[in-house]
């Protein structure tokens, strides 16, 4: 594990710490650590839910160009995967997940945060994907997983002028999902996923997983995996005991043992 990126875990919530100051410019190392904290995060029973924070200046402003500038066509051909694994690790985490941005997200570290279920940005944040001003595009999933969230012709907007996004055209275009003062970024990051601790893990994991699968393929492709998932959660106890709570108790009373 690098000291650039650390996962701490408190009250069943996991925070993804990138910790590069100034600017948390995301170098290689940071990549490949990111890729590995990803994992356990997702394979560790006693974390619910992620949180991303790059700590109270700035989330993370991009991959790091000075070390990029150094590389050529053929270094990119073998690193490009690493960019793309590494956004791609964070997507597949089976919990909710939920970026905590604050002073820059741009480029690199602006796709670390669409690659989170959610965004909670300070509202004096910027967002956006210079990366045309260096006459490059994206590489870390912008291209594609921007234009699903905010649409084809914002994102173009965003990737061509490589402009930054402010936090009150983030909220406005669905960019982000909530704009809090700056000082309270990462407690409203923790509320908004506190509340899947304890919660029904299996149910959540495959909620997630058909969202995000089924976005992927055409809509019968994605009705079949929400069907097979759907009818997998008929082998978990949580919806033994969480129908059988709702038979004998009414609703919202069921407790759940993540099994
Ligand atoms: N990589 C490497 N170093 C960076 C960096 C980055 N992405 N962003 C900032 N820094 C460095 C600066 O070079 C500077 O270093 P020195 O003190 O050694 O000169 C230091 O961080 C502070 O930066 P500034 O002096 O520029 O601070 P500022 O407050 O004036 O501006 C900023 C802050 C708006 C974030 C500006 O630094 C900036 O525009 N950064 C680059 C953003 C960018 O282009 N990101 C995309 C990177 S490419 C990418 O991410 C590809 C991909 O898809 C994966």
């Amino acid at each position: 594990m690098s000291a650039l990126v650390r996962l701490e875990v408190e009250a069943g919530i996991g925070t993804i710490r990138i910790d590069r100051p100034p600017m948390n410019a995301l170098n290689a190392e940071i990549q490949h650590a990111f890729v590995e904290v990803c994992r356990e995060a997702a394979e560790r029973a006693d974390i619910a839910a992620v949180v991303v924070y790059g700590g109270e200046k700035v989330f993370a402003a991009g991959a790091d160009v000075k070390e990029m500038a150094t590389m050529s066509y053929t270094d990119m051909v073998e690193h490009s995967a690493l960019l793309q694994d590494f956004t791609r690790a964070l997507a597949r985490i089976p919990k909710p997940t939920v970026a905590a941005v604050t002073g820059y997200a741009l480029g690199g570290g602006c796709e670390v945060a669409l690659a989170c279920d959610w965004r909670v940005c300070a509202d004096d944040a910027r967002l956006g994907q210079p990366e045309i001003l260096l006459g490059i595009i994206p590489g870390a999933g912008g291209t594609q997983r921007l234009a699903r969230l905010v649409g084809p012709a914002r994102a173009k907007d965003i990737v061509f002028s490589g402009r930054f996004v402010d936090a009150q055209e983030a909220l406005a275009i669905g960019l982000v999902d909530r704009v809090v003062p700056a000082a309270d970024v990462y407690t409203a990051a923790r509320e908004m996923v506190a509340r899947y601790v304890g919660g029904p893990r299996f149910a959540i994991r495959a909620a997630k997983e058909a969202i995000d699968r089924g976005l992927e393929v055409d809509l019968e492709t994605g009705l079949e995996i929400e069907r097979q998932l759907f009818a997998g959660l008929f082998a978990t106890k949580d919806q033994e005991s969480g129908m059988r709570s709702f038979v004998e108790r009414g609703p919202g009373k069921a407790t759940f043992e993540g099994a």
